[in-house]
């Protein structure tokens, strides 16, 4: 008998382990990484402002937080935020755009919330940490993909001979591999002079999926269903991955510093 309720046990966890593991994200390194960039970034009047929303927690520290509360069906709601889909040929157009909110409209209603005096502090704590996340899924270009294939979550690769997909690829299995620390990612971002970090800053959010937009495409020229990924695919594409993390962190600091500092 007790036998069969620690077997039962260890069976549970393993399947709630499984399933966490399956569990298609810009995975936690990535949107860190995104986040200790950004702070090198900040002015110091908007780190102060910054830090007294936050209570002292780092931007690494909470960008994962619109991930964690995806298991909380109280906030259902914002499953779509994370991403938006739109057809390559046309430009992103209101009219047709996703009623329960995207990508767009979520950065544009975090931004908005904190612009706004008016906004309570429990709001504020709310939506800062939600932008810090979506600014990094913004650079993933996978989440400005193909509303059909989800994103290239139904493009079924092997990844080391382990099944995953292309989404899955570009969201955690390159980065996972590299084996490196989120910090260590951040401090070993390309060194950028001033001009090229300005240059990177410039542009409007639409912008900004425009071009995620237009690496999606290259992403899906990259990989076919059924294929069989290793190290090749890393040696093509880690370094995209990388300026697309350091792009979110500049970017990141940018929005956060037009608005406190
Ligand atoms: N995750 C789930 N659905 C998605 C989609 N349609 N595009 C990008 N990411 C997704
Ligand atoms: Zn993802
Ligand atoms: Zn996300």
């Amino acid at each position: 008998m007790k036998a069969k309720i620690t077997y039962s046990l260890i069976a549970i966890f393993s399947i709630s382990i499984a399933l966490q593991a399956n569990k298609p994200k810009w995975g936690a390194t990535g949107h860190r990484t995104v986040g200790a960039i950004a702070e090198k970034y900040l002015t110091k009047k908007s780190k102060k402002a910054i830090n007294k929303i936050l209570k002292g927690h780092s931007l690494a520290f909470y960008s994962t937080f619109a991930d964690e509360i995806k298991s909380d069906n109280k906030y259902r709601k914002y499953s779509p935020w994370h991403y938006v889909n739109f057809d390559f040929d046309t430009k992103y157009d209101r009219s047709k755009a996703n009623k329960k909110g995207d990508l767009i409209q979520a950065i544009e209603t975090c931004l908005a919330v904190l612009k706004d005096g008016k906004s309570s502090k429990k709001d504020k704590t709310f939506y800062l940490k939600m932008l810090i996340h979506f600014m990094g899924d913004l650079h993933q270009p996978l989440h400005v993909g193909r509303g059909e294939d989800r994103g290239g979550n139904d493009i079924k690769v092997k990844w080391f001979n382990k099944p995953s997909n292309l989404h899955r690829v570009w969201d955690s299995n390159m980065i996972d591999s590299y084996n490196m620390s989120y910090t260590e990612l951040a401090k070993n971002a390309d060194k950028l002079s001033k001009a090229q970090v300005q240059a990177l800053q410039k542009g409007t959010l639409l912008d900004w999926v425009y071009e995620s937009q237009a690496l999606a495409k290259t992403v899906y020229g990259s990989a076919n269903n059924g294929d069989k990924l290793y190290y090749r695919y890393s040696y093509d594409y880690l370094s995209t991955v990388r300026f697309q993390l350091q792009k979110g962190g500049l970017r990141l600091a940018k929005v956060l510093n037009d608005i406190f500092g």
